[in-house]
């Protein structure tokens, strides 16, 4: 199956309310325990979330490295508002900024030590521009870690997907699901947009049926 774009930006503020109500506590807190995992001498530094969405992973990562801070950035309004909110409810703003940017075009005043993001890229049409967008925010030797889905075989496959892990969930969230797996890319399509930008030290795996990771550090 071909890739099918959706909208790059999740700029509704009915869609980004549902999203960020919608609980992702397993997914989230998974991957803040495999950033432990994959970097356990990482306790400390200047951590960025690309495409940070209501801030969830930020506010895990900061509870769970006491030491770091993050910078959060989504490039939509309604989202870094629901994320304003969660981190100051969090008591945590003095550890999370956000950043309403769009990752292509983020400057930093100084490279930061790590990058996680999490369900961005099936947002992009190009997904070059993320991972050179990598080189020119992270210093030399920096931490990566990069999850998405893995865009199935087909619609009907894309369907079953939804309705095995969705099917309590509301239309809205389903429906954004749907066209997520249709825009996301797979593991071959992955490890060539890796290969081209000579990221040779960044590895992709495939946890389980829907999802890919990208993790290593930089040259
Ligand atoms: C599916 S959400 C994931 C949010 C969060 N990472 C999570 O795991 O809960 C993707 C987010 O990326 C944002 N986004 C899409 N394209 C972007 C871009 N070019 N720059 C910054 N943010 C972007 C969307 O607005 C949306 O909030």
């Amino acid at each position: 199956m071909q890739r099918t774009l959706e909208p790059e930006l999740m700029e509704d503020e009915a869609q980004c309310l549902v999203y960020a109500k919608a609980d992702f506590e397993e997914e989230n807190q998974g991957f803040v325990d495999r950033f432990r995992e994959y970097y356990p001498d990482l306790t400390e530094g200047h951590v960025l979330d690309l495409g940070c969405g209501p801030a969830d992973i930020p506010i895990r990562f900061v509870r769970s490295l006491p030491g770091c801070r993050v910078t959060g950035v989504d490039a939509s309004p309604a989202m870094i508002r629901l994320a304003e909110e969660a981190v100051r409810k969090a008591g945590l703003a003095d550890r999370i900024m956000l950043r309403c940017e769009r990752v292509q075009t983020l400057v930093l005043p100084e490279p930061a030590d790590a990058a996680i993001s999490n369900s961005l890229l099936h947002h992009l049409p190009n997904p070059l521009q993320f991972w050179h967008g990598l080189r020119k925010l992270l210093r030399p030797g920096a931490s990566v870690l990069v999850m998405d889905l893995l865009r199935p075989e087909s619609p009907e496959e894309a369907q079953a997907i939804v309705d095995c892990y969705a099917a309590d969930e509301p239309a809205v969230l389903r429906r954004d699901f749907y066209h997520s797996l249709l825009a996301a890319f797979t593991e071959d399509e992955v490890a060539a947009q890796l290969a081209e930008l000579n990221l040779s030290r960044l590895l992709i795996d495939v946890p389980d049926d829907r999802h890919w990771v990208v993790g290593g550090r930089l040259l």
